[in-house]
């Protein structure tokens, strides 16, 4: 058996993909329930922060602790990795002491040059180009809410970045239909795009895309390293609020979601994300602790 890694949606079939979401309900359950499991005894999952992060932190972290193992944060500030040490020295080392190693930074190919030289498996905790974990509870919330999103419709209003490809990769794999509404300029990885041809089509009005829509999801239109930028793109994103007047073109029991933090009258209204008759924001959230519960399960199982 190899070394399972999860750097994109696309490093499991789309059958493993749908056994991990029935697995992050099952979980949800049994915590529901108060009943304990320890699958991760003795397990230590090593967490490589390059940037902020409240949920996924809480979410990697407490996960570990209430399935019997442990997380470590490592930040650059107070590790070797800030000091210049090459990842692919910080992979070998790292991943000859931990079972699992997660990472949250800029340029997608570190993670791929970690997971190239790591004995373990590897989790994209976000990069700049995705954020597939995300995805994973994305998903769990949606099928908790309205069943399978097989044959959806779902509308990506404002930035083409990392979560907009993960979209991207989620339509692929999950089998619905992807409207993405973004502004010139700003459109997402065309290489992402060609490779889900038949799946995603790109407009400029937030209106078409949400048109018929039974999902609509947004995000911050300035991410993180791109603080610079936001100013220049508060202007670019202009109409590009997801409010209730945008939600009211889409179908009866569409759902919002925002993976958070989310600026309120910027990429959101504050009444929309409140509104908890479509907004789900908050499950969505929770989500992401039995997500990465049930994917963290799936790589220690398939990977030796
Ligand atoms: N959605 C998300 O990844 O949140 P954090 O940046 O707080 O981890
Ligand atoms: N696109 C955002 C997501 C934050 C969870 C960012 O990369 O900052």
């Amino acid at each position: 058996m190899a070394v399972r890694h999860f750097l994109t949606l696309l490093d499991l079939s789309k059958e493993e993909l749908r056994a991990v979401i029935h697995r992050a309900i099952e979980l949800k359950a049994l915590r529901n329930q108060g009943i304990t499991i320890e699958p991760f005894r003795n397990k230590v999952l090593g967490m490589i922060f390059e940037k902020a992060s409240t949920r996924t932190r809480v979410s990697f972290e407490a996960g570990m602790a209430q399935m019997g193992g442990h997380a470590l944060f490592l930040s650059p500030r107070d590790t070797q990795l800030g000091r210049g040490e090459p990842i692919e020295d910080s992979a070998r080392v790292i991943s000859r002491m931990v079972d699992m190693v997660m990472i949250r930074t800029f340029g997608h190919d570190i993670l791929e040059r970690f997971a190239e030289f790591s004995k373990v498996p590897v989790i994209n905790a976000l990069s700049d180009s995705y954020h597939p974990c995300q995805l994973l509870a994305d998903l769990q919330t949606y099928v908790e809410h309205r069943g399978s999103p097989e044959g959806k419709v779902v509308a990506w209003v404002g930035d083409g970045n990392n979560m907009c490809s993960s979209y991207i990769s989620a339509a692929r794999q999950f089998d619905f239909e992807l409207r993405i509404a973004c502004p010139e300029g700003y459109d997402p990885d065309p290489a992402v795009v060609a490779a889900a041809s038949d799946r995603v089509t790109i407009v400029r009005k937030p209106q078409d895309a949400v048109r018929g829509a039974d999902w609509v999801a947004t995000d911050v239109w300035a991410s993180m390293g791109q603080e610079d930028e936001q100013r220049i793109r508060m202007k670019a994103f202009e109409g590009f609020l997801v409010d209730h007047e945008l939600m009211s073109h889409a179908n009866r029991d569409a759902v919002f979601m925002h993976c958070l933090p989310a600026h309120r009258g910027e990429e959101v209204s504050g009444e929309l994300l409140e509104d908890e008759k479509i907004s789900v924001v908050w499950d969505e959230a929770e989500n992401r602790l039995h997500a990465q519960k049930a994917l963290m399960e799936f790589l220690l199982e398939h990977s030796n």
